[in-house]
């Protein structure tokens, strides 16, 4: 693959559509055909992959969920047989069953052209160093930046996460141009930089390809002020393929343009499940388009975004992930999604952007208490940083909180996704409205 772009980034959205719609037909009729579980939803619906003849035609089709795959658990979602399955990937199933997913070999070719497609568009070439600290493993983030590195022609360091001074080490001798990471473990790293003595903006590193988890345009400038790189977003999840759904373009930086030749994007209402127009903010769902070992049709991602039109690309973008509805606190009746809280730490000079949202119930009330941590082990004044926060919080999102300052490393470090929510509210009670 060279650096030129795909012929389809910049044809004419007409092209696209055209594209999309018969490549639709084909991953309905494909689901229906080969996987029980869409053959009954799409009767019970009374709706035939023949009933699409148009893109707008989709809405009539159900939805599936999260829960849908845990109940096909393991391999129910599957349309190939067993042997043409080349790789198995699954969520970590924190909060129940974990979801499986299957690849072809067309699959995983299709994925590392999307991820390579995506790395270019971060400012990746041929020729450049990657080194990979998303998990290697059942988790998509290691593979699937690497695999679409070496498409790109890139010279890849397959580090994983975790061994933080390791890290370290490897960025200063290795000397890699880009760094694909959790955004949450780059601070980690970072702050590494600093414990060594040793000064960050110095590295050979151009850019940073962040994703897996919510993070800020706060965050962006942190990042990019602290280690003197362009940092960008990437996006997806393992159920539609993993990284690489979207990204967002180095020259740009206004939202993820979504790769809509392989993965069609709606938005809706998350109550109501009605198709909203573009522009308007709702919950993700996509559709495959040409997956073979596991289509996934209308799947409800939880993520909260919009959708706008293209810029640097022919395709839509989708504004930054700042929530999933699963993150969203309810405190005495006010939506509180961890980012807000983020951008706010960001704020007060001396807080670090390491922190954790705590919610209890200690009697009927739900409390939040947002633990944080200082930039600098010798502050003074404590009390007056947690009151800054207290105030912003109070002012921007209109609610009361608690606010702990704690020292440097005074919070768990994640080497993956951040666990930004601890919930410590009694089990089995609905979430705290009052
Ligand atoms: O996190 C795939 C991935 C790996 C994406 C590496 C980017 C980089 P899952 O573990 O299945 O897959 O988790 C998917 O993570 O539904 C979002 O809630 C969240 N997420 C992923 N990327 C972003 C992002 C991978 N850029 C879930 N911004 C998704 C916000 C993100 N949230």
């Amino acid at each position: 693959m060279s650096d030129q772009l795909d012929r389809i980034e910049t044809a004419s959205v007409d092209e696209l559509r055209d594209l999309q719609l018969q490549r639709l037909r084909w991953s309905l009729r494909h689901a229906y055909d080969n996987v029980p579980f869409y053959r009954q939803k799409f009767d019970a619906a009374g709706v035939h992959p023949d009933d699409c003849r148009s893109l707008a035609d989709l809405a009539r089709f159900p939805h599936t969920t999260k829960q849908d795959l845990r109940d096909n658990y393991p391999y129910g979602m599957f349309a190939v047989p067993r042997e043409r399955i080349a790789r198995i990937h699954a969520s970590s199933g924190t909060t129940g069953r974990p979801t499986v997913v299957g690849y072809t070999k067309g699959d995983l070719d299709t994925w590392a052209d999307v991820m390579a497609r995506s790395i270019r568009a971060a400012g990746g070439r041929p020729g450049h160093r990657v080194h990979v600290a998303y998990g290697y493993g059942l988790f998509t983030g290691g593979l699937g930046a690497h695999y679409g590195a070496e498409r790109l022609g890139c010279s890849v360091i397959p580090v994983s996460g975790g061994m933080t001074e390791r890290q370290v080490r490897l960025i200063v001798d290795f000397e890699p141009d880009i760094i694909m990471v959790t955004p949450s473990y780059m601070l980690t790293i970072l702050d590494e930089f600093e414990r060594q003595g040793l000064d960050p903006k110095g590295t050979s590193l151009k850019v940073g390809v962040f994703g897996a988890e919510p993070w800020t345009e706060d965050m962006r400038r942190e990042v990019e002020d602290r280690l003197g790189m362009d940092a960008v977003d990437i996006y997806g999840l393992s159920e539609v393929i993993g990284p690489g759904v979207s990204q967002e373009c180095v020259e740009t930086k206004d939202g993820l343009h979504i790769w809509e030749d392989h993965f069609y994007p709606e938005v809706i209402d998350p109550s109501f499940g009605t198709v909203l127009p573009d522009g308007e903010l709702g919950e993700l769902v996509f559709t495959s388009l040409t997956k073979e070992a596991m289509p996934i049709i209308r799947y409800r991602t939880r993520d909260l975004t919009r959708l706008l039109p293209g810029t640097a690309r022919t395709m839509r973008r989708m504004a930054r992930v700042t929530g999933r509805s699963d993150d969203m606190m309810i405190v005495r009746g006010v939506n509180v999604f961890p980012t807000q809280i983020e951008e706010l730490i960001l704020r007060v000079p001396g807080l670090a952007p390491h922190y954790q949202c705590v919610l209890d119930r200690p009697g009927r009330l739900d409390e939040l208490t947002v633990r944080v941590e200082t930039r600098d082990e010798h502050v003074e004044g404590r009390d007056g940083l947690a009151a800054a926060l207290r105030d912003l919080v109070k002012h921007n999102v209109g609610v009361s909180v608690r606010v702990e300052v704690v020292p440097p490393a005074g919070l768990e470090r994640s080497i993956g996704k951040a666990r930004r929510i601890v919930d410590n509210r009694p089990r089995g009670e609905p979430q705290g409205v009052d």
